[in-house]
């Protein structure tokens, strides 16, 4: 075992979860550690006992903030505070100068419906279009996207990571095309903060948007809204509060409300407290992501997962996101093709293969007809043997065991 492989070993003891059984759900919620339920603990302490300290909260708001712009290579100015993903989108699309004629273009087969609503959102309100991308075998392929554009498109809405089936988007190249046209670019990266290294200036998009419960490993309820700084500076946000404004006086000092100058930069997005329990606990998550590394987060679960995925095929069953290649995550799904269905599969055997595996305690998912299997850094090649040994029998007891 390697240094780097023990280092993850011994941070698996932090997550009490894993000690029941195979937890492969991260693209549903992550693991919480004891770190930050420690953390949460304190803070429900302090509101049970009237002991909260405003000021050192809001201490804690910019120290979380920061660790989140450093895990994605930006200035803590240009993240701001979001109750979720869809609402990072949601401010981002409504703070925008819209014309009309203008469109925003999107693949509602594979996006997720936090980055299809808002912007259907935006289109009533606004009178603007939504201009619908293929498909093509779960992925959205980039001349699709540009020759959807035309003239008109201010925005293509993406997500780095699909819900299902997990395929992994190649953003920079896209944001490259965005670019020689003038047309923004808004990333939807709830399925790969805090698992897949982003770095904005590898991306250089112009909005992106996440939440807290799934790579980041807690609470529902809150997210982070990175917005280029060339932009946010000549953006009016749709909500004014002061939290948005550059005030040095008390949060509750208004000044002269007629005379307000905007906060700086993707500041100017945030609105009244924020989810105060929620940022105590994504601290130590952050710390430890950060402590770990980016980029060895990345190459150890995307390793784990390509070897579940390899393992998977060994046997037989139809992996269908995961195989080695450009697209592979840290999602595997597997199921012969790509359908609707949500928490059941129509496919009647790999329904039955998810209720074996429930039944004997491994925790997964089924989005779009797929059973999804996701990784993070609480995984181990115990896991793998565990799920793969499970799957093996319910293929021999169906007489189906690939001859090796
Ligand atoms: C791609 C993607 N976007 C967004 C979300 C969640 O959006 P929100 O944080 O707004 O609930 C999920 C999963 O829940 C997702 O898989």
């Amino acid at each position: 075992m390697t240094t780097h492989d023990e280092r993850f070993t011994a941070i698996r003891k932090n997550f009490a979860g894993t000690a029941r059984g195979p937890y492969l759900d991260v693209a549903v919620r992550g693991l919480m550690s004891r770190a930050s339920r420690a953390a949460l603990d304190r803070h429900l302490d302090d509101l049970q006992e009237g002991t909260v300290d405003k000021s050192a909260l809001f201490k804690e708001v910019e120290t979380t903030r920061g660790l989140l712009a450093k895990l994605i290579g930006a200035a803590p100015k240009d993240v701001a505070y979001t109750r979720n993903v869809t609402d990072g989108i949601a401010t981002f699309a409504a703070s925008i100068d819209w014309r009309s004629g203008d469109s925003i273009v999107l693949c509602e087969a594979i996006e997720h419906p936090a980055n299809v609503l808002p912007w259907y959102g935006i289109a009533r309100k606004f009178g603007v279009a939504v201009r619908n991308v293929p498909q093509t075998n779960g992925t959205i392929e980039i001349p699709r996207i540009v020759e959807a554009m035309g003239n008109s498109c201010r925005v293509v809405a993406i997500s780095s990571v699909s819900f299902a089936p997990g395929f992994r988007f190649p953003v920079a190249e896209l944001a490259a095309e965005c670019r020689k046209r003038g047309v923004m670019v808004c990333v939807d990266a709830a399925q790969s903060i805090g698992i897949i290294k982003t770095d904005v200036a590898e991306w250089d998009v112009d909005a992106i948007s996440v939440s807290t419960q799934k790579g980041l490993m807690t609470m529902y309820g809150a997210g982070f809204l990175y917005v280029r700084p060339e932009l946010s500076e000549n953006m009016n946000p749709i909500f004014l509060s002061r939290y948005s404004i550059a005030n040095e006086g008390h949060e509750a000092s208004l000044g002269d409300p007629a005379r307000l100058a905007l906060a700086e930069g993707a500041r100017r997005f945030d609105v009244g407290n924020p989810n105060f329990p929620a940022v105590v606990a994504v601290t130590p998550a952050l710390e430890l992501l950060l402590e770990l590394d980016p980029r060895a987060v990345e190459d150890y679960v995307l390793s784990l997962a390509a070897h579940f995925a390899e393992r998977m095929l060994a046997i037989g069953l139809p992996v269908y996101g995961g195989r080695p290649g450009p697209h592979s995550s840290h999602i595997v799904t597997v199921g012969a093709a790509l359908g609707q269905a949500h928490d059941a599969a129509r496919d009647l055997e790999m329904s039955k293969l998810y209720e074996h595996l429930v039944a004997a305690g491994v925790r997964l998912s089924i989005r779009r007809d797929l059973l999804r299997f996701s990784f993070h850094i609480y995984n181990n090649r115990d896991d793998v043997d565990e799920v793969v040994r499970l799957c093996e029998g319910w293929l021999r007891a169906r007489g189906k065991v690939k001859a090796a």
